[in-house]
């Protein structure tokens, strides 16, 4: 394990000192929220609006949130490298009880880690990927962005031990997203993604590509997607901040077009690495 430095409730420390308590409600419950944020050249990208995430998660939890905003680029800053693409994982959870309850602590201060990782993009992520298709067996808080992933971690490993490296969740028969990540597709010509609801978590990927799309005239739509439509797409594409915009060349077996990344992912990626470039 690399013993790299990491923010433990207040202190910088090598990531084999950093301890909690068992008895800790993330731990205990999976009670915590998260954020993972991507760092360009040391800049954390789309800052303000990973936090306004992070912000609406925690009042949804009914957690404080312990810090500014501007505390929080302190806090975290130190641990970035600039020379490097990578990202911050941010957690936050209800903190050590001293007892197992199912309900609140009080009086209790969060338990808040960090760290930075390097991102490695994925090896095939500009010949594209394999997904399946899966019942999305989620709760009904997907836009809270909460440690407790039991679901997502299932489907993701369905997905991987059928060779494929993502799950694409269907809800009685629409698209939501990936395991992971936020789904897009090209179904004739337009480009689509599933419209913002508790059943999906708000991507900052998601929101900079539909950005992008609208300054750059690619016909652009949030509407549900049904299975079938996601079948007839002439593309489809995963996003995340730790994944960028992978092209999916295979859904359930059968081949996205012609299995290759398609014209639109080669226009809205380049303009995704430039728009990067250009905040550096
Ligand atoms: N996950 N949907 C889900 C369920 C996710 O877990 C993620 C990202 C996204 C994309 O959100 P964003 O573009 O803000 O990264 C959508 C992160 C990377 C993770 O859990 O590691």
């Amino acid at each position: 394990m690399e013993n790299k430095t990491v923010y433990l409730n207040g202190d910088y420390l090598p990531l084999n000192e950093a301890k909690i308590s068992v008895m800790d409600r993330g731990f205990l419950f999976g009670d915590g929220i998260y954020e993972v944020i991507p760092s360009y050249s040391g800049h954390l990208f789309r800052f303000q609006e990973h936090m306004e995430r992070l912000e609406n998660s925690l009042t949804i939890i009914r957690l404080t949130n312990p810090h500014t905003r501007e505390q929080w680029l302190k806090i975290l800053t130190p641990l970035l490298d600039s020379s490097l693409d990578q990202y911050i994982y941010l957690q936050i959870t209800r903190g050590v009880a001293p007892k197992r309850d199912h309900a609140f602590p009080e009086n209790i201060p969060p338990t808040v880690f960090a760290m930075c990782s390097n991102i490695a993009p994925l090896d095939n992520r500009d010949s594209g990927v394999k997904a399946i298709s899966v019942d999305d067996s989620r709760w009904e808080l997907c836009n809270v962005k909460a440690t407790t992933l039991l679901a997502n971690i299932l489907l993701r490993q369905q997905a991987v031990e059928q060779g494929c490296a993502e799950a694409i969740l269907v809800k009685d028969g629409y698209v939501t997203e990936g395991a992971a990540s936020n789904v897009f597709a090209v179904i004739d010509g337009i480009l689509m993604t599933p419209p913002q609801s508790h059943e999906i978590l708000p991507g900052i990927t998601r929101d900079v590509i539909l950005e992008i799309a609208q300054q750059n005239n690619i016909l652009c739509r949030e509407e549900i997607i049904s299975l079938d439509a996601l079948k007839t797409a002439s593309e489809i594409w995963i996003a995340s901040s730790t994944r960028e915009i992978v092209p999916v060349v295979e859904l359930d077996s059968e081949k996205v077009s012609d299995g290759k990344p398609g014209p639109v992912w080669q226009t809205m990626n380049r303009l995704f690495q430039a728009y990067k470039k250009s905040l550096s």
